[in-house]
């Protein structure tokens, strides 16, 4: 998407200089820093401190970094080692882990000699893939705002509530919950967006950043908000992005999610999940039990980051000085919860037989 008008995906390789580049996470929306990936060790630094973020994108720069170290040393032992080191950063979204292995599952047979080039190959193309599939969520989804839009009087905007930041920063490109909005938004639907801020990181400032950029109308909430406007027939429909969701439909995503889900069921509003097929566990079952969630470090509850007034970048406490704080990042919304999830092959029930019929093949696999 743009920024600045300027076409920009999320990360790109320099040929020239054989390095990745990302969009460095952590200074958005206040300031746009690119930097450099270039060891194994920055890849996992990119990932732990979330500079890098988001189930689709930590998933393809695990594969930039497979290729790396696929350049630096192609030996099964350097390969396995990368694959444990990059596999280690962060435990929740799936993609990480699917990337992993369908990079070593392709590099393992080929001779030495060839594993770096295929290697990047591959990771463009799991690259070039996820933006594939983000664009064909995108227009499933527009099938649905499309419908609400029709039943809704006319010169009145579709109201979308959004969680944390499900959009192109999260993917390689369009987003997987952000799609609809664009596709919506460019084919003429008038919409106004919630964007829930998403505490402790505030990953809606990140959605709120890139809605404004596109020219979509939008305004940010706190997280308690949700509830209340759905109660007052403001939400015509919710999307959420997903960082694991299993076998049977239910749905791992940032922190707050499944209390959006309950109030919307509470409220009639429809539920929705994009989903992207990689981001499918199929080896899960039973989504609260299996799943592990991610415990962050509790001074992202204690303390928060902005602008200051002299426009400088700041972190401040927000609790009284040794408060402790808790910071699970991740929670799961049952199957029962979700409307629909939409995936780059359509709209699917979220359970088991819905995953199944959409995708019998990777179910299969
Ligand atoms: O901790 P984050 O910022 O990596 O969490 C991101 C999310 O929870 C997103 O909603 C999810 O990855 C879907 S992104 C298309």
């Amino acid at each position: 998407m743009k920024v600045n008008g300027t076409p920009y995906r999320s990360l790109w390789w320099l040929a020239d200089r054989e390095v990745l580049q990302i969009i460095d996470q952590r200074w958005l929306p206040h300031d746009f820093r690119v930097q450099d990936v270039a060891t194994l060790q920055d890849f996992a630094d990119a990932i732990v401190q979330m500079r890098v973020r988001g189930a689709p994108l930590i998933g393809a720069t695990a594969a930039y970094g497979m290729a790396l170290a696929m350049r630096l040393d192609p030996s099964d032992s350097h390969m396995d080692h990368a694959w444990e080191f990059l596999h280690d950063t962060r435990p929740t979204a799936i993609n990480l882990r699917w990337a992993l292995n369908r990079c070593r599952d392709m590099l393992r047979p080929l001779h030495l000699n060839h594993r770096a080039n295929a290697a990047l190959a591959l990771a463009h193309a799991i690259a070039d893939e996820d933006v594939e599939i983000n664009r064909n969520i995108g227009l499933h989804g527009l099938e649905i705002i499309k419908d609400i839009a029709s039943r809704k009087p006319a010169g009145e905007p579709v109201n979308l509530l959004t969680h944390c930041n499900a959009g192109w920063l999260a993917t390689v490109d369009w987003g997987t919950a952000t799609s609809p909005m664009y596709h919506a938004h460019d084919a003429g639907i008038s919409l106004h967006i919630w964007v829930d801020e998403t505490r402790p990181r505030n990953q809606g400032a990140l959605t709120s950043w890139e809605l404004g950029s596109h020219g979509i109308p939008h305004t940010y909430i706190s997280d308690n908000a949700g509830g209340h406007l759905m109660q007052h027939g403001q939400v015509d429909m919710v999307i959420v992005g997903t960082d694991r969701t299993t076998a049977q439909g239910d749905v791992c995503n940032k922190i707050g999610t499944y209390l959006k889900a309950l109030a919307a069921r509470a409220n009639n509003v429809p539920f929705y999940v994009a989903l992207p097929s990689p981001t499918i566990d199929w080896t899960v079952t039973d989504g609260i039990s299996e799943i592990p969630i991610e415990e962050r470090d509790p001074a992202e509850v204690s303390h928060i980051q902005g602008l200051t007034d002299a426009g400088d970048i700041g972190t401040v406490q927000v609790t009284p000085t040794g408060t402790p704080s808790g910071n699970p990042a991740f929670d799961v919304t049952p199957n029962h919860l979700v409307t629909g999830l939409i995936t780059e092959r359509g709209v699917s029930l979220a359970s088991g037989d819905g995953l199944r019929a959409m995708f019998p093949d990777l179910a299969a696999a």
